[in-house]
């Protein structure tokens, strides 16, 4: 399976450095097969793990250039950086990056060979219409993203899940991801209030092939404890 961690803009280089530290000695440990990324603010990049992918929660599609406040590929690999996230919702709704930047980025980044996390999910007056509403909408998110790219995770993330404690049904959980992998077959992870309390059971489900998880994995013993439930269930996803 697969898990991944969204710190977004929280813990510092120190505790990014401490994080990673943990995690590895767990994975060594433990013998975890299953992948690991991990993505913290772009003050804390840095590959120091074998056995832990670090990522990048945004980069702009350029080598370098005159794009205030943005960081590019250059700065990606000046830390061996080669994953980063792209389409999250957060960046969609709170930052204004519209599907055409996102689809840029997809592009640019796949050209480099990056492993790809692509964010996708809707907001709940969309949910509220319906599956067809909500399947219909995510189509929307598909435009310009190259779904044949070998290297690509797919994260469906409810908008209206994220950090609100709220998490869909189980069933439609199963469904919507049953509904994505029929039209994208990728290894799918479910993101959108995960916490250590619901990750053994959301791991479980059909069609969930690992979760991305915000503010649930802060704290790296939360974080190991899903992967020691991943461990345990055991669906053997590449
Ligand atoms: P959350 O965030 O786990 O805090 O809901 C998930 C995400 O935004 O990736």
């Amino acid at each position: 399976m697969i898990l991944a961690a969204n710190f977004k803009s929280n813990h510092t280089r120190a505790k990014t450095a401490a994080y990673l530290e943990a995690l590895e000695a767990f994975v060594v440990a433990q013998e975890i097969h299953d992948e690991i990324i991990i993505f913290p603010p772009a003050t804390a990049l840095m590959q120091k793990s074998l056995h832990v992918k670090v990522g990048a929660q945004n980069a702009f599609a350029v080598q370098n250039g005159a794009f205030t406040g943005e960081i590019a590929l250059e700065q990606l690999e000046e830390f061996g950086i080669k994953t980063i996230l792209l389409g999250h919702s957060e960046r969609r709704h709170v930052l204004g990056e519209s599907q055409e930047l996102i689809a840029e980025k997809f592009s640019f980044y796949k050209e480099k060979g990056f492993r790809i996390v692509y964010c996708i999910g809707e907001p709940l007056e969309v949910r509220e219409e319906g599956n067809e509403a909500l399947l219909e909408y995510l189509e929307g998110q598909y435009e310009g993203i190259d779904f044949g790219y070998d290297n690509l995770i797919i994260a469906y993330e409810p908008v209206w899940a994220i950090g609100s404690g709220l998490t869909p049904t189980e069933d439609d959980i199963v469904l919507i991801h049953g509904a994505i992998k029929k039209v994208h077959n990728k290894p799918l992870l479910y993101g959108g209030s995960v916490k250590k309390d619901n990750a053994r059971a959301i791991l479980g489900l059909d069609n969930v092939d690992g979760i991305l998880v915000g503010s649930g994995a802060l704290d790296v013993n939360d974080f190991l404890a899903m992967i020691k439930d991943a461990k345990d269930i055991n669906k053997g996803v590449e």
